[in-house]
């Protein structure tokens, strides 16, 4: 039985995607930091489920939680690691410490994930890396700055490991959702366009993955439009952005 261990797994995508994972028969190993909820979709889910609460911003919390899940459910197969905050604010209030505490959690905890099991499948010649990105990481959004930037960074490191480790039996596939019901986008004070449920995303997520897809990415309509943004020009991306994009973050409308 594969298993997989997966990241910000004690509500939205990443809870979802476990049960997904759990009922086509994988075990899977579920990691995030509110103990309650993890016990609570473990005990759900029975046998072949596990969890570990860490921090991913903590390398050795991290690690030590992943080591746990291997001894229980075998070494890992697939890593989803999809934890990750988002903070809108504008760009007048930025701050070093909102910014790296951002980073700290979408940037560092992919990257302690990985460091911690890419030795594991390169000797074995074979495993899974995964991270969610978004959407929000094709072009800079306004309001959203770190969190865009975070995102844009997950892109590019998963896209430059993609081709390192293909010849090592290595594969690495980039989630890019669009606007998805979550914890996250509950505290969203806008209208989010071509909202999709969390059981489906996490249906569409785990074929990709099985498929061994180089990138998830959905809604396809959301995927069109901002894949089509990233090539206007800035003197027009500036101006209709401005206007068109979620501007205005609960925080600041509060
Ligand atoms: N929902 C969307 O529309 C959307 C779109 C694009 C990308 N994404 C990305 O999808 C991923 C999952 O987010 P979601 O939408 O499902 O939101 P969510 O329900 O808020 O889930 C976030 C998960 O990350 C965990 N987490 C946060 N900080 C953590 C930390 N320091 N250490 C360990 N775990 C941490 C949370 O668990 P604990 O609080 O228990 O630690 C939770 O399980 C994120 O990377 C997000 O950026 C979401």
């Amino acid at each position: 039985m594969s298993v997989a261990i997966i990241t910000g797994a004690s509500s939205g995508i990443g809870a979802a995607v476990a049960v997904e994972f759990h009922r086509r028969g994988w075990k899977v190993g579920l990691i995030a930091r509110r103990d309650d909820l993890l016990k609570e979709h473990v005990e759900a889910m029975g046998e072949g489920a596990a969890y570990a609460t860490a921090d991913v911003a903590d390398e050795k919390g991290l690690t030590d939680a992943i080591l746990k899940l291997e001894s229980e459910l075998g070494p890992c197969d697939l890593m989803f690691a999809n934890a990750g905050i988002g903070d809108g604010r504008s760009a007048r209030h930025f701050t070093s410490a909102n910014t790296l505490k951002i980073m700290n959690v979408n940037c560092a905890g992919v990257i302690h994930a990985f460091a911690a099991v890419l030795p594991g499948m390169l000797k074995r010649g074979t495993g899974t890396l995964s991270a969610t990105s978004s959407v929000a990481g094709f072009r800079g959004l306004p309001n959203f700055g770190p969190y865009s930037a975070s995102k844009s960074y997950v892109t590019s490191l998963l896209e430059s490991m993609r081709i390192d480790l293909r010849p090592h039996g290595v594969g690495v596939t980039t989630v890019h959702p669009g606007f998805v019901v979550s914890e996250l986008t509950s505290r969203n004070a806008f209208d989010m366009p071509f909202l999709v449920q969390t059981d489906k995303a996490a249906r569409i997520i785990v074929k990709g993955l099985l498929k061994g897809k180089s990138e998830v990415n959905f809604p396809w309509q959301m995927i069109c439009l901002m894949k089509f943004v990233r090539w206007v020009p800035n003197w027009l991306y500036d101006r209709v952005i401005a206007i068109a994009s979620p501007t205005t973050p609960k925080k600041e409308a509060e």
